[in-house]
């Protein structure tokens, strides 16, 4: 099978990797890609936000399946222009994307769904605002309905500043707060059926002890040993399959990757939030331990054949990523920098993101850098490995968080 990987960062990266090790793969392209899929896969420089030079790529190539990381192409409609020209692809329409590119738009799909989460208001005046953030009380959330890369949440306890952020927008959700730890948990699905992926939990603030400014995420880990045996099958019941048949009944079924952010409250599982794609850094931390062939999967769900596929399998490994990020991330990241000391052992996985080769010297192009995952017999293990490589590698003023499942790992020693 000949495929098509859009994308850039430490994610694809991950599914490059995954896609290269089913044995049907014959070709991966990459457009744009980086400079560590370029050593595993073709790159090809093209602009990503030109749906017709996508479309000219994969037909010059005889693509078989498209499949489209980020966000921003499936919100412009990237994944409807590929079907009309007769392609394959994984990745939801524009319409369905809306899930991720409006709070509002997830909001009603979920009410109407009757899936678990927040009660809100969607507020267009600062009227509404007010009596929003007056009627749940601190601590305040307040979302801006558009995409926002990661800045469109606040969630703080100071009423003035919750008000000055949702003025910035025309538009914002203003909800319940949810008390409880996150996970996010992920849906294949093909329109129409859909499979969970394993639990993992994202680090989304820039140092550690949870501290600093949101990130895009710092790691993450899998499997969560502490979370109820059942947190699968009861997302699957509760949350995935009622979002897909809603999707499917409003005539926009949703093809691809369903992206479930929860919050494990004492009133059981709620929503915060959906995206239309893999997680970043989930991806580099769930798909080593994804036995079950990636390509094959995909085609499978891309072309709506998922109604007698197994549940998906996993190794018994435990995964840990541990994401290391540019001097100045998030706020103001330097690029540009050398980086050295890659030196991968048994068991561990380098994940470029941001890094481009410049005369043949590999340099920090972004904020997000690397992504290091460690695989282990447990998360100790794991954190073992991905910590010994990642302290090696050597980026002026580069920082990482020295606690990713640090407390998931000493609770489960104890165990
Ligand atoms: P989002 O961009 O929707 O992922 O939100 C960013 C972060 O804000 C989430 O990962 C949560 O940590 C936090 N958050 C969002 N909604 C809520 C909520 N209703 N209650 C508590 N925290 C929230
Ligand atoms: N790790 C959070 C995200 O991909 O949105």
């Amino acid at each position: 099978m000949k495929v098509l990987l859009i994308g850039s960062g430490g994610r694809e990266h991950a599914l490059a990797v995954a896609l290269n090790a089913d044995p049907v793969l014959e070709e991966l392209h990459v457009a744009p890609g980086n400079s560590g899929i370029a050593a595993i896969a073709l790159c090809h420089a093209i602009d990503t936000d030109d749906n017709a030079a996508v479309i000219a790529l994969a037909e010059s190539l005889g693509i078989e399946l498209v499949v489209i990381g980020p966000e921003k192409p499936l919100v412009q409609g990237l994944a409807d222009d590929l079907r009309k020209a007769g392609f394959p692809v994984f990745g939801p329409s524009q319409v369905a994307a809306q899930i991720e590119g409006s709070k509002d738009f997830a909001k009603k799909v979920m009410s109407d769904a009757g899936v678990p989460t927040a009660h809100s208001f969607t507020c267009t005046s600062r009227e509404e605002i007010e009596h929003a953030l007056d009627a749940f009380g601190a601590p305040y959330v307040v979302k801006h309905d558009g995409l926002a890369a990661g800045k469109g949440v606040v969630v703080t306890s100071d009423r003035d500043e919750a008000l000055a952020h949702a003025l910035l927008s025309p538009r914002v959700v203003i909800e319940e707060f949810l008390d409880g730890p996150e996970v996010s948990l992920f849906g294949i699905s093909d329109g129409k059926n859909i499979l969970a992926m394993q639990p993992a939990q994202d680090f989304k603030r820039a140092f550690d002890g949870d501290l600093g400014p949101n990130t895009g995420g710092m790691g993450a880990y899998s499997p969560l040993p502490w979370a109820p045996d059942e947190i699968m099958e009861e997302t699957l019941e509760q949350v995935l399959k009622p979002t897909i048949a809603e999707m499917a009944a409003r005539g926009t079924p949703f093809v691809g990757l369903l992206y479930a952010g929860l919050a494990l409250t004492n009133n059981g599982i709620r929503v915060i939030e959906f995206n239309a794609r893999f997680g970043d850094p989930e991806t580099q931390v769930l798909l080593p331990r994804l036995k079950t062939p990636l390509a094959s999967l995909l085609l499978k769900a891309a072309t709506r054949d998922l109604k007698d596929h197994p549940p998906l399998e996993w190794s018994a490994d435990s995964a840990v990523t541990v994401v290391l990020a540019s001097e100045g991330y998030p706020t103001s990241p330097v690029v540009g920098e050398p980086i050295m000391g890659i030196n991968p052992v048994d068991g561990t996985y380098v994940f470029h993101a941001g890094t481009t080769l410049d005369n043949g010297i590999l340099k920090s192009a972004g904020g997000r850098v690397l992504a290091v995952t460690g695989l282990g017999s447990d998360l100790t293990d794991a954190r073992d490995k991905a910590y010994r490589v990642i302290s090696g590698i050597t980026l002026h003023g580069s920082h990482y968080r020295s606690d990713i499942a640090l407390n998931a790992s000493i609770a489960e020693k104890g165990n």
